[in-house]
């Protein structure tokens, strides 16, 4: 049965929280498992749902897995990988599944994909997708809402992405691994998660040069193996926590977190008057003095300021002095927090791709419905400091993205009871 949050007023957050391994870099990289034929042993896997389906995605082609989700320690063996194509039940329920169809079609020569749906932060296309995969030779069909892809053999190719789109550089970076020759990718997203994919891959066997800048060379192989990869803080995870400190005016110790990532969050923190001191232990987050401060944000590729901590930020300036405007760049329609945060008492308005926000004293509580998992992330940040209960539904897209996120902050000192949706 759905479940919702139920937030009491409390103070500050205090202490210390230790982050996850990335979502965003688990997933290819059980994706890319698919490319081994070999067991692989993945490490920091964080428990949640999204891992879940991409599980149960590997299984449903063949794959089999083990995971211990206490330990984090997730065993993937693909050797026996005997189907090319993927139920739709699965691939519509997370986006992420659409990046088998590159590992697919490397390993099998064939791969049939359901196309994702539209979601609610916009319409998502994988145009880029599958115009790298259509020069490494495929041949790409659209079938009653699937995407076949067909390629014998798949040979090297000189691609740029009009977008430095994440998805794109993963699937055509996986799918590229076994072509014939070289292949190259320009205009290639920068993102963390790409590094983490490329090492893993690399140590599965696999010849990628250059990820994390935006031209990825990858000579492709004709077979891998086995190999055991620990995966990335999630900084997106920290970015939120970070957030939950300064918006309760908290003090936070972040561990398990690499610092160079939440660079941009960070400058964006101390922008606002938070105090954000990296240490030999993660990252410290002080915010108990100076009132905030507006700032505006405009979220890029990597490494500029992520879309993923948009709504997050944006719950943080409705408790700043002055006004802010940030503006989405990333994707089309992902201000969803907005509509809710105003039922808290937030001002804020929507001019095309930007959000105005006027600081106001205080955020009343509310019944708020979290539409997807960041602007979910959004508003249980807000009713940490609003002055009455907050009831957040839909919390099924928070689960998606963040670890028990009510379990941790209540260890900060915040007050989340989790109950059923009607209860
Ligand atoms: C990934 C992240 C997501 C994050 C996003 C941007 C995962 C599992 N998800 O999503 O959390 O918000 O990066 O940092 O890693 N686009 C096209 N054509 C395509 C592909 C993308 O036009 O073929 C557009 C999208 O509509 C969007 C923009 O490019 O406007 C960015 O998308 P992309 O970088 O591909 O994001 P995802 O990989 O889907």
């Amino acid at each position: 049965m759905a479940e919702k949050f139920i937030i009491h007023p409390r103070g500050p957050l205090m202490g210390r929280v230790e982050i996850s391994g990335a979502k965003n870099a688990v997933l290819p990289v059980l994706a890319g498992s698919l490319l081994t034929g070999q067991p692989c042993r993945i490490t920091n896997v964080p428990n949640l749902s999204d891992v879940e389906f991409m599980a149960e995605l590997v299984e449903s082609l063949g794959g089999f897995t083990s995971w211990d989700k206490s330990s984090g320690v997730f065993n993937v063996d693909t050797s026996r990988l005997s189907k090319y194509d993927a139920a739709y039940e699965l691939v519509g329920k997370m986006r992420a599944s659409f990046l088998i169809i590159g590992p697919l079609l490397a390993r099998l020569g064939r791969a049939r994909v359901p196309l994702p749906g539209g979601c609610a932060i916009g319409t998502r296309p994988v145009d880029l997708h599958l115009k790298g995969l259509a020069a490494l030779g495929a041949e790409i069909e659209h079938t009653h809402g699937y995407i076949e892809a067909t390629a014998p053999k798949l040979v090297g190719a000189k691609i740029y992405l009009d977008f430095p789109s994440v998805g794109a550089t993963e699937n055509i970076m996986m799918a590229a691994t076994h072509a014939e020759g070289q292949t190259i990718i320009e205009n290639a997203a920068v993102e963390p998660e790409i590094v983490d994919l490329a090492n893993f891959l690399n140590t599965a066997g696999a010849e990628v040069r250059g990820a994390g800048t935006d031209t990825i060379k990858i000579n492709g192989v004709k077979e891998m193996k086995g190999t055991s990869h620990s995966v990335i803080p999630d900084r997106i995870e920290a970015g939120t926590f970070m957030v939950a400190a300064a918006l309760t005016r908290g003090d936070v110790m972040l561990t398990n977190i690499m610092a160079d990532h939440v660079k941009p969050v960070t400058a964006k923190l101390k922008e606002v008057n938070v105090q954000v001191t990296e240490t030999e232990d993660g990252i410290h987050v002080k915010a108990d003095g100076e009132p905030l401060i507006a700032a505006d944000i405009k979220t890029l590729p990597y490494p500029g300021f992520p879309t993923d901590m948009q709504a997050q930020f944006m719950a943080l300036m409705t408790q700043a002095k002055g006004t802010s405007v940030i503006t989405e760049t990333v994707f089309e329609n992902r201000f969803m927090q907005v509509g809710e945060l105003k039922r808290m008492g937030a001002v804020i308005k929507i001019e095309s791709r930007s959000a105005i926000i006027e600081g106001v004293e205080k955020l009343t509580g509310a019944q708020v419905n979290a539409t997807d998992l960041r602007a979910g992330a959004a508003l249980v940040l807000a009713a940490l400091t609003a002055d009455d209960v907050t009831e957040v539904n839909g919390i099924c897209h928070i689960d998606r993205g963040y670890y028990r996120l009510d379990d941790r902050l209540n260890q900060l000192g915040a007050w989340i009871e989790r109950a059923k949706e009607n209860a």
